[in-house]
């Protein structure tokens, strides 16, 4: 420490720094000889490859303790959402307003229905199975084809006068239009408590007429067969159950608003901050 405090003149520090980095004498780089300096790499070397080791050790334990057949996180919502279709958002929400005299104004509805039928066709279907009973399908093996669960087949011909099948028009045109409800999946839910849930559609706000309404399949209910829902790699070919609701007695040029909820134990429909738990809200004007 001592050469440090003494005054040095300039090309005496170059010259210092000059043996520091290469000491012809002594054979030292840096300060270090050239087979020391090969040590001190390997050690690195050898530190970081066990590090690294280690690190992907960890990764793959932690992959390992992974389920791939459901998501670790789910989220926190145990009931379901509800969706429409046809689904038009205007600036008031869902809103099917349509002019039977005028086939442009209820044409693109027709499609949407035929659209999102397409899956419901037996050809889309064909990997599932026909299901009769009427009680939950619990699959605790995997007896699907390549290590998947089975699923049923729901085709649109089980939505009868709406399935678009007899009435490829869905009854836009006689003003008694088809909606479709679906139930969004939640993995290993089981609705209902045993017995099927069910779409129940009626007025909102002080209209106390009640709404006439044909549900199909009949009592509008989503049979149990088609839960629970194991995740996507389980079921790769699972289609949601769907319930179609024939509004039938909708008088014309007036708007109404309409509320559509799934009726079951464990499945809420009054959560303020969710308008799209367990129900499904949409306005309706149908005019000539
Ligand atoms: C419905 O369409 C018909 C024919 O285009 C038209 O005469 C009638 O005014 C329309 N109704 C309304 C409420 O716009
Ligand atoms: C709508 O109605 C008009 C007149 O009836 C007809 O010419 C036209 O092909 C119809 N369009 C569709 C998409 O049905
Ligand atoms: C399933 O049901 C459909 C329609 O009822 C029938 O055509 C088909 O043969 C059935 N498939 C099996 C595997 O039973
Ligand atoms: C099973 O997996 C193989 C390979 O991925 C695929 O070729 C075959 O079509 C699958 N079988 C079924 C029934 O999905
Ligand atoms: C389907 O529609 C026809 C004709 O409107 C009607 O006679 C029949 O009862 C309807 N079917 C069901 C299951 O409601
Ligand atoms: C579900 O049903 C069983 C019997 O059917 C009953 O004991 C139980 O309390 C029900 N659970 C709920 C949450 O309603
Ligand atoms: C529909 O509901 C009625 C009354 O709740 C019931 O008697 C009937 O068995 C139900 N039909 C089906 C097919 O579930
Ligand atoms: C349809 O509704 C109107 C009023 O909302 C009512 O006067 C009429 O009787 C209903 N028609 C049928 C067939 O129920």
């Amino acid at each position: 420490m001592a050469t440090l405090s003494e005054k040095k003149t300039c090309s005496e520090r170059m010259e210092n720094f000059r043996r520091f980095i290469w000491n012809p004498e002594t054979k030292q780089f840096m300060g270090r000889t050239l087979i020391n300096w090969v040590w001190i790499s390997l050690y690195y070397l050898a530190f970081y490859v066990v590090m690294t080791g280690l690190f992907s050790l960890s990764l793959y334990s932690l992959m390992r303790t992974l389920n791939p057949y459901e998501p670790d996180y789910q989220d926190q919502l145990k009931s379901p959402g509800v969706t429409l279709r046809p689904d038009v958002f205007g600036e008031r929400g869902l809103q099917i307003y349509y002019n039977v005299s005028d086939n442009k104004t209820w044409d693109g509805f027709i499609t949407t229905l035929q659209t999102f039928l397409t899956a419901y066709t037996p050809a889309a279907q064909h990997l599932n199975i026909n299901c009769t009973s009427d009680t939950y399908f619990i699959q605790d093996t995997f007896d699907g084809p390549n290590k998947t669960k089975l699923s049923c087949k729901f085709t649109s011909d089980m939505l009868q006068n709406c399935s678009g099948l007899t009435d490829p028009t869905f009854g836009f045109p006689e003003g008694k239009p088809c909606l479709i409800i679906k139930m969004n999946r939640i993995i290993k839910f089981y609705p209902g408590n045993g017995t099927a849930p069910r779409v129940d559609c009626t007025y909102v706000g002080d209209d106390s007429r009640p709404l006439e309404v044909d549900y199909y399949p009949v009592n509008g209910t989503f049979n149990l067969h088609y839960f629970p829902y194991y995740g996507k790699k389980a079921q790769p070919t699972y289609t949601n159950p769907l319930v179609a609701v024939k509004l039938l007695n909708i008088t014309r040029n007036e708007e109404f608003k309409i509320v559509c909820r799934v009726v079951g134990t464990g499945i809420i429909s009054d959560n303020v901050h969710d308008p799209y738990e367990g129900k499904v809200e949409f306005r309706l004007k149908i005019d000539d």
